[in-house]
């Protein structure tokens, strides 16, 4: 069964589509290569042991879009492609409301257009803002924190407009909580342009030297030791959910929301003493002020993809820990 996978190079794609054509799916991959390498590719289909069909695509160009629907008749569309960073987004709001909303219309219409109407798409527990106190279940109410989290909701919000127009659409939503780690290969991995946002990618790169320190942002949150609680998920099991939910749309109509976390919470220093504990390294660090926007706590009620999909997180700490770790020393080497 043919797959697009829009945004296949990134992060979270590249490890879908390994998982995904290493299950019996035929991937073809749109990537705009704006945050990501064309070098992935290779790792890919190494990791895949085949050639994977690339079109090195903005999904802005409605007339490359079109013209790879009219190539391939695909069973499914799973869709990461778009912008991610929240802070970016409250100083370039029309940026991402043009790069992930207009990209996202341009992608539905094609789809209707061809008649593919399974859709699996990359929402955040970014959505769910400050309102609820874990663990959040996809029903709790949402907020909004920045632009960024504005689109992920949006978009959602025009997926159930578009299902209940159209009984065959067959859509999962999901809400994805805090992916780190890495193919345990090292081959593939997350690459942040310029100074890490996200605590993982910023350990890591204090750990192979690239930065003296890591700022712990605030240790005075309600929580066991004052640093902020989020539920880290690894990228092969969150890949895994993407497999799970393809297979649900199969026989589910109508509009799916899941998220997919692992419905434990570490806070900023569990994760630290766990990667030194795992990789014998020191991480350095000071404690600074919190950072505007950030709230104390986040972690997953997961129990409905686990019911429904048969989807269960099953990496711990340390083997995310482990394997953010070996992806970064390949990848800086
Ligand atoms: P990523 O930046 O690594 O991957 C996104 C890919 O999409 C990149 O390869 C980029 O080049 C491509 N892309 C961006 N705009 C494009 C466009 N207009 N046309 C074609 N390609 C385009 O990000 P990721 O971490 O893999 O995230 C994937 C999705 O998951 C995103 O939608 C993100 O918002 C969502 N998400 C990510 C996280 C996270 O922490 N990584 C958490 C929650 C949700
Ligand atoms: C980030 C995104 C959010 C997205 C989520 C999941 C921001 C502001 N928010 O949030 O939209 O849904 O990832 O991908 O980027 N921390 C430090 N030092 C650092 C970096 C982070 O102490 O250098 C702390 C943070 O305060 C937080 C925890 O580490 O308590 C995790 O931070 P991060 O990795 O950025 O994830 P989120 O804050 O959950």
């Amino acid at each position: 069964m043919k797959v697009l996978i829009t945004g296949g190079l990134g992060y979270i794609g590249s490890h879908t589509v390994v998982e995904l054509s290493n299950n019996g799916f035929e991937c073809i991959i749109i990537d705009n290569l704006s945050n990501s390498s064309i070098d992935v590719l290779g790792e890919i289909e190494k990791l895949c042991k085949k050639k994977i069909e690339f079109w090195s695509t903005d999904l802005r160009n409605k007339d490359e879009l079109a013209q790879i629907f009219d190539t391939h008749k695909f069973h499914a569309v799973v869709h990461f492609a778009g912008l991610k960073s929240p802070g970016e987004s409250v100083l370039e709001p029309l940026k991402y409301f043009d790069q992930n909303l207009g990209t996202t219309i341009n992608l539905l219409k094609e789809m209707q257009r061809k008649n593919v109407k399974k859709l699996v798409f990359s929402s955040s527990a970014t959505v769910y803002g400050d309102l609820t106190w874990p663990p959040v279940h996809e029903g709790a109410p949402t907020s909004i924190l920045n632009p960024y989290g504005r689109t992920k909701l949006m978009i959602e919000e025009m997926l159930q407009d578009l299902s209940k127009s159209d009984s065959e659409w067959c859509i999962a939503i999901l809400r994805y909580f805090n992916p780190i780690g890495a193919h345990p290969s090292g081959t593939i991995g997350e690459k942040p342009n310029g100074v890490p946002n996200n605590l993982m990618p910023y350990i890591t790169q204090v750990a192979s030297g690239e930065r003296e320190h890591l700022n712990i942002l605030g240790d005075d949150y309600s929580t066991h030791d004052g640093t902020g609680v989020r539920d880290y998920i690894h990228v092969m099991d969150l890949a895994n959910g993407h497999l799970k939910a393809l297979n649900y749309l199969n026989n589910h109509l109508g509009n799916h929301l899941f998220n997919l976390g692992t419905g434990r919470g570490y806070s900023v220093l569990d994760l630290v003493k766990t990667f030194e504990e795992v990789n014998s390294i020191k991480i350095p660090y000071q404690v600074m002020k919190r950072r505007p926007g950030d709230i104390a706590v986040s972690f997953a009620d997961s129990s409905k993809a686990e019911k429904e999909l048969g989807w269960k997180a099953e990496r711990g700490l340390r083997e995310m820990c482990k394997d953010s770790w070996r992806w970064e020393k390949n990848s800086s080497k």
